[in-house]
């Protein structure tokens, strides 16, 4: 029998991994937080840019789903000023662990670290102003309840911001996410960039009450 070249082993394991990761995701090792943490992705979902994508304001509450080790965490803390407040979520103990170290060095805290599991009814919070979502929806493998979690934790008028970046193995399209977000009850209230990397804004409908 012909014995396949290792090149072609290699694919077909990447392949199956990639199918595997589709139907049942896993979330971000903690050990390859370099594959996002790192200047290409700085270039295409920079903090900077996605703060700006948030109309944030002082004093306003926000909650990073999915936060990862901080990355966009240590931005939102800063806009939003020591009388706001980041809640910092993420499923995975490690990923908190790193964040919380980054916390004690650079002295910051207006961050409250939360583990939980989107999807999972462990998000007993609300009334925040934001919920940013970079690169995490593809993630999460019950992305109806999570959605409806993230519906219940903003304030009517609040704002669900969902980056995904072309390339991530959990890569969702826009109108995959507008399918699955819109069906809870939110409306679509802006769109930034596009290929590779795009960010859709949806609110939660009612009366925007003014944020602190
Ligand atoms: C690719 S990282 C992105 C981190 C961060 N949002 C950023 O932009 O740098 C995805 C993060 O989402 C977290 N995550 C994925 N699914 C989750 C879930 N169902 N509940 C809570 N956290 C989840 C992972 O643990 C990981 O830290």
């Amino acid at each position: 029998m012909k014995r396949l070249p290792p090149l072609a082993i290699v694919v077909a394991l990447l392949a199956v991994l990639l199918i595997r990761q589709r139907r049942r995701p896993i979330m971000h090792p903690p050990p390859l937080t370099f594959l996002f943490e790192n200047p290409l992705a700085g270039a295409f979902v920079g903090t900077e840019l996605l703060v700006r994508r948030l109309d944030l304001a002082s004093g306003m509450r926000v909650l990073d789903a999915g936060c990862g080790p901080g990355r966009l965490t240590f931005p939102l803390a800063d806009a939003v000023g020591t009388g706001g407040e980041v809640v910092a979520l993420d499923g995975q103990p490690a990923m908190l662990a790193k964040l919380t170290g980054r916390l004690e060095r650079h002295g910051v805290a207006n961050v409250r670290p939360l583990r939980a599991t989107l999807g999972g009814s462990e998000l007993a919070e609300g009334g925040f102003d934001r919920i940013v979502l970079p690169m995490v929806l593809g993630e999460v493998r019950d992305r109806r309840a999570a959605v409806r979690e993230l519906y219940a934790a903003l304030r009517p008028g609040g704002v669900l911001s969902v980056t995904e970046v072309f390339g991530d193995p959990d890569y969702r399209r826009p109108a995959t996410v507008r399918r699955e977000v819109e069906k809870e009850g939110f409306r679509l209230v802006g769109r930034f960039g596009g290929f590779p990397a795009y960010t859709l804004n949806f609110e939660r409908p009612g009366v925007a009450t003014k944020s602190r």
